[in-house]
């Protein structure tokens, strides 16, 4: 069964220019995959073709890739948006007893059947803008029990709705409050617990929270040293509120990704280019804290580390559903160009998960694109809200139209 998209303007991302586009433009499916991709006139005529839609020249990307989210908790964090309005500081929060731990205590009780029905929803809104690739991270269980549920739901999520989910293992996201000022001997049970966790398939990365309301460099080798044992690849939420060195620490252990990045140093840049770990910038969580400290854009460009945007969807300090406007925010605020955007969260999204199949649209990788009435694709980060792909095709199905 071959499935013909024709007269599409195809956003492909590959080769030189920024966009790769292709007019008019033709996609071939077979079952979950891109057979073919190119100009419509040089179509194959051999190709038996069961399907045929026509596009009418609207717009195709690549599906989008949301690769940084903490989606699975229970409850909200509004009451701490609103003391940081009074001038409570994200970090007073955390040291208080609130913040992240605030979250873990509504996660712990909440049951796995609310967890799911909250995520789906959450992830209902982001597909519903062409995303059909989702990171999403534990660490708001913090114990065995926890943090396994908080990964099954993960899986579950993946098999609910036509997303991918890649699972990452965030148990050192924060101290548990049964582990107060034994914060070593925590890290040594985040280490035990990762094995079984793997064993049962609920793993694909594994990150931790490398901060002053964190944990330390030395606790975050740990943890990587364990992943290293056991061949899964790590990221790191890196130098978010202060420079740690965390991203040259997460290079050292060829890290995937290093996360945040407004305190990296040049230091820190050279060994993630050396590494080849994408930076993914997080403009949603430097808008809601009102940061000031930007991450270092123009140094990133100069050394060629591909640069990833994601929601970093969480209660506290990113509660966004829509990557569309972390888009927008990401040249606004980080003074990206709307093509490095766009890539930011296809192409370079893809690389900062490992996910080599996705990102663009070529032959041989993911059916997975967006359809957009749309003029150009520039408009994807100029509007900030009302933009809805028309059509959304996933894994070779239809998802949205
Ligand atoms: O990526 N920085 C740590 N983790 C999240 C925030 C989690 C929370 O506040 O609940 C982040 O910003
Ligand atoms: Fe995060």
């Amino acid at each position: 069964m071959l499935t013909l998209w024709r007269n599409a303007r195809l956003v492909t991302l590959t080769g030189e220019s920024p966009w790769g586009w292709i007019e008019p433009g033709a996609l071939v499916v077979d079952d979950d995959r891109l057979l073919w991709v190119g100009d419509l006139r040089r179509l194959p005529r051999q190709l038996p073709i069961t399907a045929e839609h026509d596009l009418d020249g609207m717009l195709v990307t690549p599906g989008l890739v949301d690769c940084h989210t903490h989606l699975i908790y229970a409850g909200t964090r509004a009451d701490e948006f609103e003391a940081r309005l009074h001038g409570a500081t994200y970090a007073d929060i955390a040291r208080h007893g609130g913040g992240i731990l605030s979250t873990v205590r509504a996660t712990r009780a909440a049951s796995d059947d609310d967890l799911l029905t909250a995520a789906c929803r959450r992830a209902r809104a982001l597909l519903a803008e062409g995303v059909t690739t989702l990171e999403v991270k534990s660490g708001y269980g913090l114990t065995y029990n926890d943090e396994a549920r908080c990964l099954r739901v993960a899986r579950r999520l993946g098999e609910t709705l036509p997303i991918t989910v890649s699972a990452t293992y965030l148990a050192a996201h924060a101290l548990p409050p049964e582990f107060a000022g034994r914060a070593d001997d925590y890290i040594a049970e985040v280490c035990a617990w990762l094995p079984d966790l793997q064993s049962a398939g609920l793993v694909d990365a594994v990150d931790a929270f490398c901060e002053t309301i964190g944990f330390s460099p030395e606790q975050t080798r740990r943890v990587f040293q364990t992943a290293r044992r056991l061949g899964l690849p790590v990221k790191l939420h890196a130098e978010q509120l202060s420079d740690q060195s965390g991203a040259a620490l997460a290079a050292e252990f060829g890290a995937l990704s290093c996360d945040h990045l407004e305190y990296l140093s040049a230091s820190g840049i050279r060994a993630m280019a050396a590494a080849g770990t994408v930076a993914v910038l997080l403009p949603g969580a430097f808008y809601v804290l009102g940061e000031t400290r930007r991450p270092p854009v123009v140094a990133l460009r100069e050394a060629g580390i591909p640069i990833a945007i994601a929601t970093d969807h969480n209660p506290g300090s990113s509660p966004v559903l829509s990557l569309l406007a972390m888009l927008n925010l990401a040249c606004v605020l980080f003074r990206l160009t709307p093509a490095e955007a766009l890539r930011g969260v296809t192409k370079c999204a893809a690389q900062a998960l490992g996910l080599s199949d996705r990102g663009v649209l070529a032959a041989g990788k993911r059916a997975d694109f967006a359809v957009w009435a749309l003029d150009h694709p520039r408009e994807l980060t100029y509007w900030l809200g009302g933009c809805r792909p028309r059509r959304v095709v996933s894994g070779g199905r239809e998802v949205i139209r």
